[in-house]
């Protein structure tokens, strides 16, 4: 019984469909035909400048013109069984086509077995790296929507334009949770809950594949990054964190647990290490805990260059041929070399000397032919871009507004805002008009930094402020750049004249290597300018278009207004000011805790001694702006927080009723959050952690009755065997103000249960 409350069974996908059994037959038929060098070669996925005219690896900036003779190498040599893209200059969907049919051509028709290669790229808020696509908000802009059909919707728009761009698998979503305030990819995750998370990859998963990813408008995906790579002990890419396997369990692997029973066929290795093993010579991790325990029958698939890192950085193999066997041994499928064939080399080199058996390649190519089999490869090999009409529509833009319009979060409003339409506003600071700021990194080229790339159409902060509340009363000054003093006197005279300033303040794009700080503050030219503007005596608001919440505790109480736009991209502009002028009541949510101090910077989930002061009562979680927080135009007010029963028995519902009132005088959107804390445990326990939440819209005036549902399996925690149980004992619900303010209700579960 306990089994089948905890483990989360992946039976549903082992279940035998004749469409099943005929791909098995199919692809033992075929491996049954392969050699050693193409079962290998289709274990190994390389960069497209391998097959490129223009030389070198990072400058084959700006064509994709194929050298027939590496191509012909590649596939018929080599044969390499997959090629991943990397954001160089951003192709039209056309050019992608005919590239990609080039290839697939090639290895349809001109190999000896025919078998089509997969193409990978990463589309992480739409098919970026495809010129003119939909760009829609970061991830963590999506968390902070807290609607998960928007997620779905984002994830159904990128896999419709990244099939017109002739694509089929897309490396995407990051489900990883990161504790680690300094990590630079944090924009790239929904956050730092276990739940939220969990519930956003599934609705990216359902938006995405549906239930059939050999649907032509839908693609395969690919959950990054196995595990632990968003909470880094020193904050850094690629490193070391330390982490019990109960947390593993816990925290980290449900989001990853999740997408997978809902059908994600790729999951990619992280390139980080856990307690100093790599995760990809970790045969724990890929091979009894993905595979084994979670039933996973995808491909694991290396992040870029591992098998180099392995021996060149993190020092686990002497050599890349040591690297290759450690990392196949341990379970990796498939390998992003991403620079040449020399894995393939390896890996033949290997099971010849016996270091590798043939049953574990057979395993990784059974799997990948698999993959290739329902994607639908061998029947739709390409997809034409004139099937896809609606690409970089209107229509698909008018969601990217309403992702970005319902993940913006106010954080601080004394009165000002919403601003007055036809003030004079002062609109400042190195976020204020610049796309590459609002779309952040991944956008058109890796860093997305490059401004020639821009799609220039679309409205900066400052120019959708012109349009909406009139060029002469919107003027502009840069003020600062990201970390330097730019044209201070000069604004500092501006805003004499103006009603209000609205200072943009923000990091510049950047991700993975580039994207490690040395300091959470804000640049402190950043902050050094507000304090100047201050002095002006005019009221600020800041809005912060940032990837993770980079300290401002200095500036707080300079500023009238404060709104957290983390990087909304391409319709943000025009979505900031409508929240700025009043045309559009926010309604986002942290999806992270905004910190305050950059010592010892917490999340939410922390347990009850984290939190406890020692003479009594709660004090040390002190962010800036809590987990779950965000304000409104409107009141809301939380009332009669119920249950239906005060005990808890196994197989069984307790609902949990809350009423909502909009106690003020515009409509608006409020998230209900419904809070747990187990009152005694075993293991000290969380104080509070989120199991439930609900998007509620209401008019002026209304009330609704807000309904949960939780059962005995939102109480399990990880013991200290590391497996999932309950105990008996007494709970506390809480929603709304959380359990600080006490708005919360007890009951109690009789029986305990532990999942064997
Ligand atoms: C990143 C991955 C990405 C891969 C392919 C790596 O450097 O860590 O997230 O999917 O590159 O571009």
């Amino acid at each position: 019984m306990a089994c089948q409350l905890f483990v989360s069974s992946c039976s549903d996908s082992n279940v035998q469909s004749p469409k099943n059994r005929n791909i098995e037959q199919r692809v033992e038929m075929l491996l049954r035909k392969m050699t050693l060098a193409e079962k290998a070669g289709q274990m190994t996925q390389v960069g497209i400048p391998t097959i490129l005219e223009q030389e070198g690896y990072w400058d084959a900036a700006d064509t994709l013109i194929i050298d027939t003779n590496k191509l012909r190498k590649a596939l018929n040599e080599d044969h390499i069984g997959s090629f991943v893209g990397k954001g160089f200059y951003p192709p039209s969907r056309q050019e992608y086509y005919h590239f990609i049919k080039q290839i697939q051509d090639f290895a349809v028709n001109e190999t000896r077995l025919a078998i089509p290669i997969v193409y990978a790229t990463d589309a992480v808020h739409g098919a970026h790296y495809t010129a003119k696509s939909t760009i829609f908000p970061h991830q963590i802009a999506m968390a902070a929507t807290w609607n998960p059909t928007l997620t779905e919707k984002m994830a159904e728009i990128t896999a419709y334009e990244l099939r017109a761009s002739n694509t089929p698998w897309n490396y995407a979503p990051v489900v990883d949770i990161s504790w680690q305030a300094q990590w630079g990819r944090i924009y790239e995750t929904f956050g730092e809950d276990t739940y939220l998370t969990s519930t956003m990859g599934k609705a990216f998963s359902k938006g995405a594949q549906s239930d059939s990813m050999a649907n032509l408008e839908k693609t395969a995906l690919c959950l990054k990054h196995l595990i632990g790579y968003g909470s880094p002990l020193y904050g850094k890419d690629r490193k070391n964190t330390l982490m019990p396997e109960r947390f593993i369990r816990q925290y980290y692997l449900p989001p990853f647990q999740e997408a997978i029973k809902s059908g994600v066929k790729s999951v990619m290795i992280s390139s980080g290490l856990v307690n100093s093993i790599p995760c990809h010579v970790n045969k724990f991790l890929i091979t009894e805990l993905l595979k084994e325990e979670l039933g996973f029958t995808g491909i694991a698939i290396s992040d870029w260059g591992d098998m180099q890192f392995l021996s060149d950085f993190h020092k686990t193999a002497p050599n890349h041929k040591a690297a290759v066997e450690q990392m196949v041994n341990a379970g990796i499928d498939m390998c992003m070399v991403p620079y040449d064939a020399s894995f393939a080399h390896h890996v033949i080199d290997l099971v010849n000397e016996g270091a590798i058996p043939l049953t574990r390649i057979d395993d990784a190519v059974r799997r990948i032919l698999t993959f290739k089999f329902e994607l639908g490869l061998f029947e739709q090999p390409n997809t034409h871009f004139d099937d896809y009409p609606d690409f970089g529509s209107k229509k698909f833009a008018k969601e990217s507004y309403r992702a970005a319009a319902e993940g913006i979060t106010l954080l601080k409003n004394n009165n000002i805002l919403p601003l007055e339409k036809g003030k004079k506003i002062l609109v400042t600071g190195v976020a204020a008009h610049s796309l590459n700021y609002l779309n952040g990194p991944w956008t058109r080229s890796w860093s997305g930094q490059d401004t020639s790339y821009n799609d220039n159409e679309k409205n900066t902060i400052f120019e959708a402020l012109i349009e909406k509340n009139g060029a002469a009363n919107t003027s502009y000054y840069a003020g600062t750049s990201y970390d330097a003093d730019l044209n201070t006197k000069e604004t500092l005279k501006a805003a004499k004249n103006a009603d209000c300033i609205v200072i943009c303040l923000g990091e510049e794009p950047a991700t993975e290597r580039p994207s490690d700080i040395k300091e959470l503050y804000l640049p402190k030219a950043q902050r050094q300018f507000v304090k100047e503007l201050h002095k002006t005596g005019k009221p600020i608001v800041l809005v912060m278009v940032q990837g993770r919440t980079r300290i401002i505790s200095d500036l707080t109480q300079l500023a009238d207004g404060i709104i957290m736009a983390y990087y909304p991209s391409h319709e943000g502009g025009d979505a900031l000011a409508d929240i700025l002028l009043g045309d559009v009541n926010p309604s986002g949510k942290l999806p992270l805790t905004y910190q305050k101090y950059a010592a010892a910077p917490m999340p939410y989930i922390h347990t009850v001694t984290d939190r406890a002061d020692n003479f009594g009562g709660y004090s040390d979680y002190d962010p800036q702006w809590p987990f779950g927080f965000g304000l409104s135009y409107t009141e809301f007010t939380y009332d009669k927080i119920a249950l239906n029963k005060k005990e808890l028995t196994k197989n069984d519902c307790l609902i949990v009723t809350v009423q909502l009132t909009n106690s003020g005088k515009r409509s608006g959107k409020e998230v209900v959050q419904l809070y747990l804390r187990d009152e005694y445990a075993s293991i000290d326990p969380d104080f509070e952690r989120l199991i439930r939440f609900k998007k509620v819209s209401l008019l002026p005036g209304e009330t609704k009755e807000i309904e949960f549902k939780i059962s005995q399996k939102d109480l399990a925690f990880v013991s200290a065997e590391n497996k999932w149980m309950t105990e008996s004992g007494e709970f506390t619900l809480a929603t709304g103000n959380r359990m600080d303010q006490k708005k919360s209700v007890k009951f109690t579960l009789k029986s305990n249960t532990v999942n064997k």
